[in-house]
């Protein structure tokens, strides 16, 4: 199955209520080869409207990450967020939403096959990497589950939020780009 295929089949879903009040699905983007696949919480208003991950001001503050060490959503990255519909207000998702929506994100991760993901945010990192895992402790740590390196960083809205924070994120970046280099990222 290509993703394309796949998302033609999430634009259907009606497993959760998020999808009565959805504009549009938020499936994902990037290149479907890369090496890298980024992991975020849910869509807010500007995805819901637009359809594509991380276009708000999250989103700039997470094409400068990238950009810093040479990497571009476009080309080197797939993003994808735990949820494909906007939850209320941005409320987190519930772990119910989570528990329906998760079938996606893995038939994501087995067609992209990324050898590194990078869990964007604390959600993410605690429904992927592990319930104890602390982004603002482990953040730029590897754990590896089923030959995939999983790493967490901060949601980019939090560096919004307190801007003090932003040296470790890109640092962070720093780290997630010279692993990639490491195991030979493809391009
Ligand atoms: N925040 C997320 O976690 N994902 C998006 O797509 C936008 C904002």
């Amino acid at each position: 199955m290509t993703l394309d295929e796949l998302k033609n089949e999430c634009e259907t879903c009606r497993k959760c209520e998020l999808c009565e009040s959805r504009n549009n699905i938020v499936f994902g983007f990037g290149n479907p080869n890369a090496d890298i696949m980024l992991i975020g919480e849910a869509p807010g208003e500007n995805e819901d409207l637009s359809g594509m991950p991380f276009v708000g001001r999250s989103g700039k503050l997470l094409d400068e990450f990238l950009n810093s060490v040479g990497l571009d959503r476009n080309e080197n990255v797939y993003i994808a967020n735990m949820l494909k519909c906007r939850p209320p207000k941005n409320r987190d998702p519930k772990p119910f939403e989570q528990d329906l929506c998760i079938d996606w994100l893995k038939k994501q991760i087995e067609i992209v096959s990324p050898k590194i993901i990078v869990c964007v945010g604390r959600i993410s990192a605690q429904r992927m990497i592990g319930k104890s895992f602390k982004v603002t402790v482990q953040h730029g740590e590897f754990v590896d589950i089923d030959g995939i390196l999983y790493t967490g960083t901060y949601h980019p809205a939090a560096i919004l939020r307190n801007i003090h924070n932003k040296p470790y994120a890109l640092k962070d970046w720093k780290i997630i780009k010279q692993k990639a280099v490491e195991l030979g990222m493809r391009d």
